[in-house]
């Protein structure tokens, strides 16, 4: 047997194989951030395609830190009982779940927000967005620390088997960490140890209200391909810290909205040296986190690549996003036999009906799947 259908533990998760569903915007929660029959559906068909983890797609844990309006929320009660549904939804069909938290600082938009103005560590605008955001005062930070280990909380009331911190593409926990983005002069800025700071209290925060025991994941930019921005040094500067901390795994991503042809999500994978195109941040994360469990995300598509990737022990787990939207059962798919590639051809034309706001799906095969993403950065 392939070595990816193994089953392993990861932390107090058991994911029946290697393979991860990676965090998946979907356009399709109500008005009010909560989940609908749609979204039920869609994590169905994840779970019976027999993927080993399932990551949500992002969930704001405040408001001001949404970026769509059809977006998934955990910062009130009342989205808790649809988040139960997803949860034992994806469980009756032999799934694990984590959910993804986010606050997206300055790349929250106005439309989203009711119009305010975004907040970010400084007044620096975010690579691709026009206004200038807020400046976060010192009390705020603790507020939204808060925020997160609430949200959290909120997931783990619902039957959600972990968490997953959303500390990559530029979000809020991306931009603390950057030096162009984050020109603060109280503990939160300045030097590596404080621009690593709100990452690692938030974590904190987290396991304070949830137990030492909840899994607590973190998808982590190994680079920010962006001038001035978070350089694989500061990366493992923090993913070093997080492993002291016990964090349970590390998913490595990259790049951010202003990123270019480098950014999270690349278009034109074709060649088996095209996939897995984060590899080499994940190399050095591994030097700084050694026993922490990595995840790579990243144009995989083949099992032969990451078959090699895993022989080479770089990292334990593999996450996809753009193949199950066109193929949401391809993990049972190659484990029945059938390896040929995953079919998705990586266009990222699936954002384009989610940014429409009708949900995520394949434009490229003549059925709806399921979800869509937001700027090809979430
Ligand atoms: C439609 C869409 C929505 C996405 N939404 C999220 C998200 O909510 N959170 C996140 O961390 N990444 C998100 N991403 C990025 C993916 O998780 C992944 O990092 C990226 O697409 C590269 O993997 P792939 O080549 O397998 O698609 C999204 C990507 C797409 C295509
Ligand atoms: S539109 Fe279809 S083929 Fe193109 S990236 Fe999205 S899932 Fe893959």
């Amino acid at each position: 047997m392939s070595r990816i259908f193994e089953q392993t533990e990861l932390g107090s998760l058991r994911p029946a194989n290697r393979l991860v569903r990676s965090a998946t915007f979907e356009a399709m929660a109500d008005p009010q951030g909560r989940v609908t029959d749609g979204l039920v559906s869609l994590y169905r068909e994840l779970a019976r395609g027999q993927i080993g983890l399932i990551v949500s797609s992002y969930l704001y844990v405040r408001a001001d830190g949404r970026q769509w309006t059809t977006q998934l929320g955990a910062d009130r009660d009342d989205q808790i009982p649809g988040l139960s549904r997803l949860a034992e939804t994806v469980h009756k069909n032999g799934g694990v779940i984590v959910g993804q938290i986010v606050h997206c600082g300055g790349q929250a938009s106005r439309e989203a927000i009711g119009g305010t103005d975004p907040v970010a560590p400084s007044e620096v605008p975010s690579p691709g967005y026009a206004a200038p955001p807020r400046a976060l005062t010192t009390g705020e930070i603790d507020g939204l620390i808060g925020d997160f280990a609430d949200a959290a909380f909120r997931l783990k009331t619902a039957g959600f088997d972990g968490v997953q911190l959303h500390g990559a593409h530029g979000y809020l926990l991306s931009q603390f960490l950057s030096p162009s983005r984050n020109r603060r002069t109280d503990q939160f800025g300045g030097t590596l140890a404080n621009r690593a700071r709100f990452t690692m209290e938030v974590l904190k925060g987290i396991r304070n209200r949830v137990g030492p025991s909840f899994p607590v994941l973190i998808k982590l930019n190994g680079h920010d391909f962006l001038d001035g921005s978070t350089t694989e040094q500061d990366a493992c500067y923090l993913a070093g810290q997080l492993a002291e901390a016990r964090i349970t795994a590390i998913e490595v991503s990259g790049g951010t909205p202003g990123s270019g042809k480098l950014g999270a999500v690349r278009t034109g994978i074709e060649l088996s040296e095209d996939e897995g195109y984060f590899l080499p941040q994940a190399r050095a994360i591994r030097k700084a986190t050694p026993g922490i469990p990595l995840i790579l995300v990243g144009g995989l598509r083949s099992i032969d690549k990451m078959e090699s990737i895993l022989a080479s022990g770089d990292v334990e787990y593999f996450s996809m996003s753009r193949p199950l939207i066109r193929e949401p059962h391809l993990p049972q798919r190659w484990q029945t036999g059938n390896r040929s590639r995953a079919a998705c051809i990586s266009c990222s034309g699936c954002f384009k009906p989610a940014l429409r706001g009708s949900g995520v799906r394949c434009i490229k095969k003549g059925m709806m799947l399921n979800s869509t993403p937001p700027d090809a950065q979430s």
